[in-house]
């Protein structure tokens, strides 16, 4: 598949969001080479902002930050790291310092997935989403909190609704979006004040990406009769969310988790 395959136009945020409101700002963003991190990116960087993004596989990082610069007339760079190693995410920090010289706004984003139920997992699974997704998210914290502070910026959390109810073949992912969620909590409360914001975007199902494709690949023709906003979400969905929690528009609302489903997490079954 294409670096470029799983990306879906922006919904139209320019109409409700002014162009330049993050003019000057540095976003830092871990999984933003693919899926909803490159979207939220891309939501911010129509609004003005540079960005650095992380991820492992820098021949998609390459490529998703040209077709970034290109598409919104801002700067991305790509900045190769494996989020379970804090060596390698210190020096994505120090090549984006370098370049934009400051860095305002973190998306902590980058999250491993796919269905196996707890009976068929190995253990070295679990410890992997684990160590991906939470502790991942706590070595990204840890290694950009200095610059956040200095810019008083803020973090959004990618985690997920799936962890509200017993998600089957979900184990890991329920168990480290629980903890990214609590993570988030805690950074707010401690690092409000320094000036330092953090909430979570909870994403319900979001068509076009590699985690929904992964989770259910033919499911969007039947799921659709059952969404209750009459759709799936789209990347734009979560980038119009991004830019809210992130502008000035959200000054008082830190250590919130934000689902952006469509109401799906209301639905109930009907048997
Ligand atoms: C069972 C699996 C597996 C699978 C990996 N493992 N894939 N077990 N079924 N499909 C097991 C391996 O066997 C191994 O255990 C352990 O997990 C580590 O796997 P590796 O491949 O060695 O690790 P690594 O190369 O680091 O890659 C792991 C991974 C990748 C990053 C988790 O497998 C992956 O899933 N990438 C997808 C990224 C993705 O889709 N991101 C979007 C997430 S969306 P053993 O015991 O054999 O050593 C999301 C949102 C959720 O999170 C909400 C949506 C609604």
């Amino acid at each position: 598949m294409s670096p470029s395959a799983h990306v879906v136009p922006i919904v139209d945020s320019t109409s409700v969001f002014m162009p330049d409101i993050f003019k000057g700002k540095v976003l830092f963003c871990t999984g933003g080479g693919s899926g909803i991190c490159r979207g939220m990116t891309e939501a911010m960087m129509r609004h003005g902002a540079n960005a650095a993004i992380v991820g492992r596989k820098l021949d998609r990082l390459t490529q998703a930050a040209k077709e970034l610069s290109e598409a919104t007339g801002q700067e991305c760079i790509p900045t190769q790291a494996d989020v379970r190693y804090p060596a390698q995410l210190k020096d994505a920090v120090a090549k984006t310092i370098a370049k934009f010289g400051r860095i305002d706004y973190v998306i902590c984003g980058a999250a491993g997935n796919f269905l196996v139920p707890i009976s068929g997992m190995s253990e070295n699974a679990f410890k992997t989403v684990m160590e991906i997704d939470t502790i991942g998210s706590f070595n990204t914290i840890k290694a950009t909190l200095e610059h956040v502070r200095a810019s008083k910026g803020a973090y959004i959390h990618v985690s997920a609704t799936l962890h509200y109810n017993g998600t089957p073949f979900q184990a890991h992912v329920s168990a480290a979006k629980a903890g990214v969620d609590a993570l988030s909590a805690v950074l707010a409360v401690e690092e409000g004040p320094n000036g330092v914001r953090s909430n979570v975007i909870a994403p319900g199902p979001i068509a076009g990406t590699e985690g929904m494709d992964r989770l259910s690949p033919k499911s969007e023709a039947p799921a659709l009769n059952g969404y209750p906003a009459g759709r799936m979400g789209v990347v734009g969905d979560i980038g119009n969310a991004t830019i809210f929690l992130f502008s000035g528009a959200a000054a008082y609302i830190t250590g919130q988790v934000l689902p952006v489903d469509g109401g799906t997490m209301h639905l109930q079954s009907t048997f």
